[in-house]
């Protein structure tokens, strides 16, 4: 498999595609590579001739320099795992930070509806604004026809989808459902991060999730969210930081449930210092 760290190389062999028409769908990625990575891997190369995953921990999204130097970086093995999907068909892009930034490394200002103030937003300053300069700058580079994007970060997800139509960027954003444990845990490069005690305790975030999501369908979203607290109120390892209800599209919490409204519940934890965040569809 071959990894460029370069756009002007990756552009080269870029261009080699588009000549013979073949198509491109694009993954990106900070690296740490999981199965939950893999599987959006799997479902863009089902979809497209080639694969482009870009391996990038990107500086203007992180509010906390401590995060960003904790990140892991493990491209050699995450090259690796890309090679058991296919050897012959996906394309590794990780550049250095002045690829990207030249010498400048700073988020440009984004206006996505006030999406980006909602849950994450509210806690993390300014990442919504470095997640929308790096997602165009690669977006720019790469050119893809197709980019793939896990729920579990949904806002995110919805922030990108904000992108592309304010900036009319010509790509189609795919969303792909959110790959969990088998007990139930969602996939996240932080789980590597856990300690044994914060690990098994972990699966109650969803177990707490699946139970609200069946308290929706009878009770209000107000007296589940205050169920959700008082649940983790009695949990000793694990720190609630926000429980909202919000309505799809704008993100904004649900005050009064509507049939015709599709609403998802938020949740963002604290594993001992470890931060996890989750969602699930209510209806
Ligand atoms: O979800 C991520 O890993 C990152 O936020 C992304 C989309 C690769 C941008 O750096």
């Amino acid at each position: 498999m071959k990894v460029y760290n370069t756009k002007e190389e990756l552009q080269g062999a870029l261009s080699v595609i588009r000549d013979r028409q073949e198509s491109l769908g694009f993954v990106p990625t900070m690296g740490a590579l999981h199965e939950g990575h893999l599987a959006l891997v799997e479902q863009a190369l089902e979809e497209n001739n080639w694969v482009v995953v870009s391996i990038f921990v990107n500086p203007t999204q992180f509010d906390n320099a401590r995060d960003l130097e904790r990140y892991p970086r493990t491209l050699e093995s995450d090259v690796n795992l890309l090679e058991t999907v296919s050897k012959k068909r996906i394309i590794a892009y990780a550049p250095t930070v002045n690829d990207i930034y030249q010498g400048n490394a700073k988020a440009e200002r984004f206006d996505f509806d006030g999406l980006e103030n909602e849950m994450e937003g509210a806690f993390r300053d300014g990442h919504f604004d470095g997640v929308g300069t790096i997602i165009k700058r690669l977006f720019n580079i790469v050119k893809p026809e197709k980019a793939y994007f896990g729920e579990k970060d949904f806002q995110q997800l919805q922030i990108i989808r904000k992108l592309v139509e304010k900036q009319k960027l010509n790509v189609k954003i795919v969303g792909c459902t959110i790959h969990r444990e088998t007990n139930g845990l969602a996939m996240s490069s932080r789980n590597t991060r856990l300690d044994i005690e914060h690990k098994d305790e972990a699966p109650f975030i969803y177990k707490t999730l699946i139970e609200a999501k069946e308290k929706f369908g009878i009770e209000s979203a107000n007296k589940v969210t205050k169920w959700v607290v008082s649940q983790f109120a009695k949990n000793k390892l694990l720190k609630l930081e926000y429980f909202t209800i919000a309505e799809i599209s704008t993100l904004k919490e649900v005050k009064r449930k509507s049939n015709k409204k599709q609403y998802r519940a938020f949740i963002a934890v604290y594993a001992g210092s470890i931060r996890l965040i989750d969602n699930i569809a209510l209806n």
